[in-house]
Formats: C-alpha cells, structure tokens, sequence
C-alpha cells in the first residue's frame, strides 16, 4: 500500500494522457458523477478542486438517479474502478434509460463491458489497484471528461503541474519525522475528529475514508461554518470518548476569513473538552495542488495508523464479504 499511496503523483500525470473518446460539447449546467467509496471520492475532489465554474459537479452515492439528472443539462459520468459495484450500475442503466449523455470511468468489468456494448464513451483506468488508491487516476480522468466535454480549460497542465509538485515534496510528506507520522501517533487509539471548511470537505471525507480502511479505525468528519450551529455543543458528552478525541481543523488560503475566525473560536471553546486540537494549512500553488497536499498527507497518516494499529492497509474482509453476501443473494 505505501507504493501505491507513493505513486499519486505518476497518476495525476499519467491521467493528463489519458485517451479522451469524443464527447458531446452540450454547454452542461451540472456534472453528476455516480460512484461509491473510493470511486466517488473523485467526484468530490472534483468539486472542491473546481470550486469557482459556472456549473454545478455532485456525487451521487445511491441506487437512485435523481430527477433532476435531465436530458440536455446533465453530463453523467459513472465511476467504477471494478466497474461492477451495484449501486453505481443502477444509476448508469437510469442514466442511459433516461437519454443523459453519459461518460464510464472504470477499469473494467460490467461497467466496460456495457459501455462497449452500447457505445458510450469510455475511459479505461490501469488496473490492479485497490479503488482506493486509484484516486489521481479517478480524479484525472474525471477532469479530463470535464475539459472534453468544453466545461474545462487546462486540465492537462493543471494535472502535469500537481504531480509535479506533489514529487517536489515527496520525501518530506512521508518519514519517521513527518507531519503525517505525528498525526498518526496521536490518532493511535483516539477518535480522529476532523473538521473542514465546506469547500474542502472532500479532504476530511478522504481522511475519515482511508482512516477507516486502511487503519479499520473510526473517525468523525464535519465542516464549518454548519459545525458551529448545533455539533459544537455535542463536545462534551460522552466525555470517556470525548477526551480520547484529537481535532484537526483543515485550512487554506481560500478560506472564508469568517471561517478562520470561527476556527479559533471554536477551538478555544472546546479545548477542555478533547485530549488535543491541531491545526493543518494547506501547501502549493493551484486549489488542486493544495488540495491534494491535504488528501496526500491523510493518505500517508492512514498508513502509518494502519501500521500502528497492526492492521493490512490492503485488506477490507468487510467490504468484501459484504459485496460477496449481497451477490450470493442475488
Ligand atoms: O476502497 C474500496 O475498495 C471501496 O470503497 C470501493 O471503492 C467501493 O466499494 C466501490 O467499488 P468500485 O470503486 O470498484 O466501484
């Protein structure tokens, strides 16, 4: 798993040469990207990446394709990197019954297999890794869709220009003396609680994702400024788990200086409360680039708490037993 979390920065390069099929330029208003776990994480770094673009991107995490997925309007890309998880296929069959321009992503599987059938436009992943660890192939393959269907300029460089950046700090992101060490010695049998601006929830979601299968450890994920209107006053109780909590703000240059202001408030009413509160600023040039700083080092913190808590990175028995129990029945 360390090698695989080592080579973000090959993909989000590898992903800017990707082969992008023809897809239609409809001047989309919305991008719905349907996927589950490490798939549709991508969607959601998508967002917060590409915060500032006159068109709405969500993730749809469901067997139901909303009715405002419209003909026309909505670009739908299906994200599997098994291409078989069932719940992204319902969405997919909807898509297509329903006439939306629709996109694959995945590596292969069911996904493929129809796409081919059915001729839409397809982008094959490289395989072999675990979905989770295929997030810049994801995510690159999602803004390449996005800059082919006309809704995106520069992707290319943008994605050249991360990975690039991301190898610059490599050696400091990882080690015996790095921050992500640190963070994972205090999450070392506490409760991460993890606290983002709403327009880098995808980092905190990623963080609490590869905590929780990596690690197999719980953590918690909420966001400012809607944190402060009702969760703020549940820090307290109950306070046998409460004071075994570490808090991580996530914070950028973009952040609302509201919210920064918010950040130190909160902290200081709720210090007494939680064994210990750190504060984590973003690092590089582009959103993207900051953004995948942030989602990088959680990637390195999961492994080392995998390490810490003698637990296979690699292994997810639940989530494969689950997906082998729901096929049996059928
Ligand atoms: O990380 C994982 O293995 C999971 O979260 C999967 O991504 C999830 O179960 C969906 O599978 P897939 O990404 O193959 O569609």
């Amino acid at each position: 798993m360390l090698d695989i979390i080592r080579s973000l920065p090959e993909q989000l390069i590898g992903a800017s040469r990707l082969e992008i099929p023809d897809i239609t330029r409809a001047g989309y208003r919305r991008v719905l990207v349907g996927g589950m776990g490490g798939s549709a994480i991508g969607g959601d770094v998508a967002r917060d990446v590409f915060r500032d673009v006159e068109f709405s991107i969500e993730t749809i995490r469901d067997y139901h394709l909303p009715p405002y997925a419209l003909p026309g309007e909505t670009l739908f890309i299906a994200v599997s990197y098994s291409g078989n998880t069932e719940e992204t296929l319902s969405l997919f069959e909807q898509a297509l019954e329903r006439g939306v321009d629709t996109v694959a992503i995945t590596s292969g599987g069911r996904l493929a297999e129809i796409s081919r059938q059915k001729g839409i436009p397809l982008i094959t992943i490289p395989g072999g890794y675990p979905p989770r660890g295929a997030l810049g192939w994801i995510f690159g393959a999602l803004s390449m869709v996005m800059g082919g269907a006309g809704l995106l300029e520069g992707v290319e460089e943008l994605l050249n220009e991360t990975g690039r950046f991301l190898t610059d700090i490599a050696e400091e992101i990882e080690g015996e003396e790095s921050l992500s060490m640190d963070f994972a010695s205090k999450f070392y049998r506490r409760l991460p609680i993890l606290y983002a601006p709403s327009d880098m929830l995808s980092v905190a979601l990623r963080w609490q994702a590869q905590i929780n299968e990596n690690a197999k450890q719980m953590a918690h994920v909420n966001v400012l400024p809607e944190m402060n209107h009702n969760e703020i006053n549940g820090i307290k109780h109950p306070p046998e788990v409460m004071r075994r909590s570490w808090v991580v703000f996530f914070r950028d240059m973009d952040t609302h200086p509201r919210i920064l202001k918010r950040m130190e408030i909160t902290r200081s009413l709720i210090e007494e409360d939680v064994l210990g509160i750190d504060e984590v600023e973003s690092r590089g040039g582009s959103r993207m680039e900051r953004i995948f700083y942030l989602i990088w080092l959680g990637d390195f913190v999961s492994y080392y708490l995998a390490v810490y808590n003698r637990e296979d990175p690699l292994a997810i028995p639940r989530i494969s037993h689950l997906k082998e129990a729901l096929g049996r029945e059928g």
